[in-house]
């Protein structure tokens, strides 16, 4: 295609998957006929989906299992997860059955503040930017409670504004900075309403003070949004146990092992390369939870790798202790996430998934949230420092390659025969198959 297409938001479902097909596969009633493999049955639900974004074409499946066995503070859950990487809630699992056996996982969120900035130019003499600053900071408040009325009425709401003085970033720059409590909503379209409406108070009342000059009065807002960076919405999940009761089977020296893992997670403080995998592997826990909850990954993608870089070099999120004979690991993470509001109320598997947690808060969703990254990264880090990670990867894969291989069931079951005693590899399973195929 070499020229744009004009209008093509316009057109029906059916006539953008036409075109498309038409466009750009040599098989057009192929292409027609995956898509529409891929509608929902039931029309209702599909014009939901349809309806999530803009020119949906189909649906794109990833898988939703669960991680049964997670004793967090004292009681059972079945985590939900929807993730695509096989061995991703294998692992999950196995972790939650270690630990279930140990103590559990226990978890605290330490705060729950949410954070969103005005960012505007001002001319002029700070001292009465200040001034003014303190002599308008009601109005603020004033000018927003039609906005907070009904978060106030849940126990939310503005919490502070602070004028930010950035000039010494870019000249001339400075930040109405508001903090927020939104209780079980994520919060976005509060925290962005309440800050163009901050915007529109910082207008007008700057144009009625009369210490500005012209130039002062010309303030010009460049934009407002909330902040992804959630430093102070934070929760903490951590697993102790004495180093001795470490010992199962694939754990035979429980110290060494032990020792072995702190110093994995200590490379991982250290070493950015390392932090970035090591970390890669607790969100592998953290966004399938996300997920399956209706939670903004990309946001909380963001705000915790911000937060891992937080002293200047990128480091790991999880650290680990062996003190007084006592293992422990834990890792704080901020999670700005809701239970209410959004996808949570619209998409069916989401308020699936939440009732499977028993209809969590925000803050219990945290909770979940962070023991999945927790136990995701405890299960990596063991098999990194034992066995290694291929041998467990690849088992879970297989089923990936038999799928490859358009393997039959009799082949599959030769397949996992022949492999549970050997070492899985890619070439291998497809000379097996082939072996068995001549
Ligand atoms: C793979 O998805 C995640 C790991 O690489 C994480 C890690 O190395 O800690 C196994």
């Amino acid at each position: 295609m070499n020229q744009p297409f004009s209008g093509f938001s316009k057109l029906s479902k059916e006539e953008k998957i036409n075109w498309i097909a038409e466009a750009y596969f040599s098989t057009p009633e192929q292409a027609v006929s995956l898509l529409k493999k891929y509608w929902n049955s039931d029309p209702k639900i599909q014009k939901l989906h349809d309806e999530f974004i803009e020119n949906t074409i189909t649906n794109f499946y990833i898988p939703l299992g669960v991680a049964p066995n997670f004793l967090i503070n004292g009681k059972y859950s079945t985590i939900p997860m929807a993730i695509e990487e096989s061995s991703v809630v294998a692992a999950a699992s196995k972790a939650a059955k270690f630990w279930s056996t140990r103590g559990g996982f226990k978890t605290t969120v330490i705060n729950t503040e949410k954070i969103g900035q005005v960012h505007f130019i001002y001319q002029g003499d700070v001292s009465k930017l200040e001034l003014f600053f303190a002599q308008t900071k009601s109005k603020f408040f004033a000018d927003t409670e039609n906005i907070t009325t009904n978060m106030q009425k849940r126990g939310g709401g503005i919490l502070d504004i602070e004028l930010r003085d950035k000039t010494n970033l870019i000249d001339n720059y400075y930040q109405l900075h508001a903090t927020f409590e939104t209780k079980d909503s994520m919060g976005a379209n509060f925290i962005n309403s309440c800050l163009e409406q901050f915007a529109n108070t910082l207008k007008r009342e700057s144009q009625n003070f009369e210490l500005f000059s012209e130039t002062e009065k010309d303030i010009q807002v460049i934009m407002s949004i909330l902040s992804n960076y959630v430093p102070n919405c934070i929760v903490r999940a951590e697993v102790s146990c004495p180093v001795d009761e470490l010992e199962e089977k694939h754990i035979q020296n429980p110290h060494d092992f032990a020792e072995r893992f702190v110093q994995a997670v200590q490379i991982a403080e250290v070493e950015p390369y390392r932090a970035v995998t090591h970390n890669k592997g607790i969100m592998n826990g953290i966004d399938a939870v996300i997920i399956a909850t209706g939670n903004d990954f990309r946001a909380v993608e963001a705000g915790v790798h911000a937060y891992a870089a937080r002293s200047g070099q990128y480091s790991s999120l999880s650290h680990a202790k062996i003190e007084n004979g006592i293992f422990s690991f834990w890792l704080e993470v901020p999670l700005a996430l809701g239970t209410v509001g959004g996808l949570t109320s619209l998409h069916p598997l989401v308020k699936l998934s939440l009732e499977m947690l028993e209809n969590p808060s925000a803050g219990e969703l945290m909770q979940f949230v962070a023991v999945a990254g927790l136990a995701q990264n405890f299960a990596a880090l063991r098999s990194l420092t034992t066995s290694g990670i291929q041998e467990g990867h690849m088992k879970m894969h297989l089923n990936n390659m038999l799928n490859q291989l358009e393997a039959t069931d009799d082949e599959s079951l030769q397949v996992r025969k022949h492999f549970k005693h050997h070492v899985v590899s890619h070439s291998g399973v497809v000379n097996f198959v082939e072996n068995l195929r001549k």
